[in-house]
């Protein structure tokens, strides 16, 4: 029989990637209390968990003595014991408390081993943990803050969608701020056709580590902005996109506590160098006494997805051949700021590829 050929690795070229920053690892309402969780992210496996106290953790999931996964052994809440000799961790500093093969003749301190842990924080339902550049090592320095969903009032709603792409980050990420394909992948009568296509000017500024589509009236040929539109008043919208994949979209109308506002926090969060997930974290206050509104908003949002995910899975067919590829002018414009801005990142210029404000042309 003749030797069956394998089939060659479904996903694209890698991407290099931006340590020294936080990335969402997983939902932190999945982490129950004594128990672990697995997940891969930026390449690096981690074993997740949740001690009695509440606490959440993110441990390399590799013991330091031979290398076995961290999650083939045993946690009681307090303490992840490896499978293999059964060295006991402290799972948030991955200080070793115990090791049971020492007698009293032996001077090795099990306290001074420590499995590798990264910092882990609970924020907008996410597990977010702090991959350090290489070398950065155990060295307690300031970590970046924690990303977090802007919220505008003490009430209000909120949901999440994950989508996992067969594509590297940065496919991910210039996908996700592309103006151009709108109209073509989201087709649906709830937003927008091909039929509606016009000319847009869109105004920028550059933020540190970023850019802002500073605030404008919103699509008019957009349903979802028609709906905040009943209330009658100036909508404004502004777009961040930060370094390394942050994307806040946030709608408002009116101020203060009567404001009505959408917020939202979208990162494409690198799982292996060549593969991605979308995460997109939302909250508002409008229509805040209509049941189901949640459920009605995930599934929509969710068919958006969606389609974002399956035009990036047949992507992902072409970019196994490696193509040469381009990005023009004005509507990939935001693609070629986020490949500056990364590479200033990556090499320490602090250059910004934004001088002040820019205005851009598309039809979207
Ligand atoms: S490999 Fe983990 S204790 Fe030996
Ligand atoms: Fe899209």
């Amino acid at each position: 029989m003749p030797l069956q050929t394998l089939s060659p690795i479904a996903a694209g070229p890698p991407a290099e990637l931006l340590f020294g920053d936080w990335y969402p690892a997983l939902r932190s309402g999945t982490l129950a209390r004594g128990r672990t969780r697995t997940a891969l992210l930026l390449g690096i496996p981690l074993l997740l968990g949740r001690k009695n106290d509440g606490t959440i953790f993110a441990m390399r999931d590799l013991c330091p003595h031979r290398g076995i996964p961290l999650s083939a052994g045993w946690f009681d809440g307090e303490t992840v014991q490896c499978k293999y000799h059964g060295w006991r961790f402290e799972p948030c500093t991955g200080q070793c408390r115990e090791i049971p093969s020492l007698t009293s003749a032996d001077s090795l301190d099990a306290t001074r081993i420590y499995a590798s842990s990264f910092p882990c924080e609970d924020r907008d339902g996410y597990a977010w943990v702090y991959i350090p550049a290489a070398g950065e090592g155990r060295i307690a320095k300031a970590l970046p803050p924690v990303p977090e969903l802007p919220k505008f009032s003490t009430k209000f709603r909120s949901a999440h969608l994950t989508a996992d792409l067969p594509c590297n980050v940065d496919h991910g990420i210039i996908g996700l701020m592309d103006p151009a394909h709108g109209p073509f992948v989201h087709q649906a009568w709830w937003w927008r056709s091909q039929a509606s296509i016009h000319e847009k000017t869109k105004h920028f500024e550059p933020i540190p580590e970023g850019f802002r589509m500073a605030a404008h009236a919103p699509s008019k040929n957009s349903a979802p902005y028609k709906l905040l539109g009943v209330y009658g008043e100036t909508i404004t919208t502004t777009i961040d996109f930060v370094l390394p994949n942050r994307r806040y979209e946030t709608i408002r109308a009116g101020e203060g506590e009567d404001a009505k506002w959408f917020s939202s926090l979208t990162t494409v969060t690198p799982v292996t160098p060549s593969t991605c997930r979308i995460d997109v974290a939302a909250a508002w206050n409008i229509f805040y006494s209509v049941p189901f509104v949640t459920s009605i908003a995930t599934f929509f949002g969710a068919r958006f997805v969606r389609q974002d995910q399956q035009t990036m899975i047949e992507q992902a067919e072409g970019l196994r051949h490696h193509p040469s590829l381009m990005l023009i002018d004005d509507a990939d414009k935001p693609a070629k700021w986020y490949f500056a801005l990364k590479q200033a990142r990556l090499k320490g210029t602090g250059e910004h590829p934004l001088s002040g404000p820019v205005s851009l042309h598309w039809r979207s």
